[in-house]
């Protein structure tokens, strides 16, 4: 079945803009990239907008629908009253390139900026052996799709530009809290020290567990349950460890 909806959809540019009012038509079974589609088809051929695999897989076509950071192209219109209108803006803690496309460059600095795996030197390849419960830990978090809802939601940036120099999100926190978990990573030998740079680096001090993340996150991955809060025991641990303390001590004379 089809019918007429309304949408409201945010055009405009790093100047500035506003939301336009559309009426477009909607079939049984549309996400709201389908409608997007139809807009750049008919009303809109100019409309700006990131998408790729229209599976829920490339994390391209995040945007916020009725103020809820989503992926257009896993939001079913069926989850809208046909009466209501939809809004469609871009996200929000991004800084708009143009229409629905904002340039997610932070994201991609900060994740720059963790240091990457190091691979024991004593094992070559087709050496490395790990426990299934080792395997199962991590393999939650590569799920991620780096879609960067996550990222857009956390108040700790979204209202906060000022936060992001020393803030790298909830994605990034979760990318440390990976390697560090991971039984193979030889950061330590060589100098890296992954739980010191989570503090002191990545801003994990600023996460106050409001698990806004975990709640947008499309693969559902309990970034907070399960990355971000046993990276805060491990460094914890490592603070206040009496040996390590006493370790740092010794080692400082
Ligand atoms: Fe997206 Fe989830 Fe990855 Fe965050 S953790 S970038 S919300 S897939
Ligand atoms: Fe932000 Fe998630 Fe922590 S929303 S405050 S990173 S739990
Ligand atoms: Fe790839 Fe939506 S288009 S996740």
């Amino acid at each position: 079945m089809s019918y007429q909806a309304r949408f409201k959809v945010w055009r405009g540019d790093a100047d500035g803009g506003g939301l336009t009012d559309f009426e477009v038509t909607v079939n049984e079974g549309e996400v709201v990239l389908d409608v997007v589609h139809r807009l750049q088809a008919t009303a809109a051929p100019d409309l700006a907008v990131r998408w790729n695999c229209k599976a829920g897989k490339c994390g391209s076509c995040s945007a916020e629908i009725n103020g809820r950071p989503r992926l257009l192209c896993m939001t079913r219109m069926s989850v809208f009253d046909p009466a209501e209108t939809v809004t469609i803006t871009p996200l929000r803690a991004f800084p708009v390139l143009r229409d629905l496309v904002t340039d997610v460059s932070y994201n991609y600095a900060k994740a720059r900026e963790v240091p990457s795996f190091v691979p024991p030197a004593e094992l070559g390849p087709g050496q490395y052996r790990m426990k299934q419960e080792d395997v199962n830990r991590v393999q939650e978090f590569r799920k991620c799709i780096e879609c960067f809802l996550c990222q857009n939601t956390c108040h700790v940036v979204r209202d906060h530009e000022e936060n992001k120099q020393a803030f790298a999100g909830p994605r990034f926190l979760m990318r440390v809290a990976e390697l560090d978990m991971h039984p193979l990573d030889a950061a330590a030998e060589a100098g890296v020290d992954r739980r010191k740079g989570a503090r002191e680096d990545h801003g994990l001090g600023y996460c106050n567990i409001t698990k806004c993340c975990t709640e947008v996150c499309p693969e559902h991955i309990k970034i907070t349950d399960n990355a971000l809060i046993p990276l805060k025991e491990r460094v914890v641990d490592r603070s206040y460890d009496p040996l390590v303390w006493l370790g740092n001590k010794i080692g400082r004379r």
